[in-house]
């Protein structure tokens, strides 16, 4: 299986449209202390991006959680590392890679409201919506995208093809 030859969604589009998300996301959080929550490991490029295109301060922390999956799977997630920070009163936005089930990030959301924050959002650089098995919509989605397998830009298989800077289908060899 290796990426596609032509990438899906080159570098300069997903630069723009982070770009984009950057400015609702200064808009929207114009007047409060924003935490970016970053889900490990997908989430590092498309956060260290976007962080640096947003105006004025930004803290960020890290989430780590892994979503069993497979013939005798029942859709836990488990918690890997949470933030050491305090999180009470802090109005925090979960950066994710990609939504697929949705279970992760659904995982996420209600562990997090244990902690009295001031808020929760949830942005997302793709969203796959046809494979979702619960009502779970992001806050921000950078690109919906038909149900195939994505690599690259921090999305990786068996954790190869984070590095590659542009998005890429993966495929059985056949060059597209
Ligand atoms: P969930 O099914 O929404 O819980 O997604 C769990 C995780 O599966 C995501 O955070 C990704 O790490 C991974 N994942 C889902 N679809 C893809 C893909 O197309 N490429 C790479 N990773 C994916
Ligand atoms: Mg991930």
């Amino acid at each position: 299986m290796q990426p596609s030859k032509t990438p899906l969604l080159t570098h300069d589009v997903i630069a723009q449209r982070v770009g984009e998300l950057a400015d609702t996301i200064a808009r929207d959080y114009a007047d409060k202390d924003l935490l970016l929550l970053l889900v490990l490991k997908g989430a590092l490029v498309f956060g260290s991006d976007l962080m640096r295109r947003l105006p004025g301060r930004v803290a960020v922390d890290f989430v780590r959680a892994r979503s069993y999956t497979g013939p005798n799977s029942s859709g836990q997630v488990r918690l890997l590392y949470t933030p050491s920070a305090p999180l009470a009163d802090r109005h925090v936005l979960l950066v994710e890679d990609i939504l697929d089930t949705g279970r992760t990030a659904s995982f996420l959301q209600q562990h997090l409201h244990g902690y009295q924050l001031g808020s929760l959002r949830l942005v997302t650089l793709l969203d796959k919506p046809s494979r979702r098995e619960n009502e779970l919509t992001a806050d921000y989605t950078g690109f919906t995208i038909d149900n195939q397998f994505v690599v690259g830009y921090g999305l990786d298989y068996e954790e190869a093809h984070r590095e590659l800077p542009a998005i890429h289908v993966l495929d059985n060899g056949a060059v597209k």
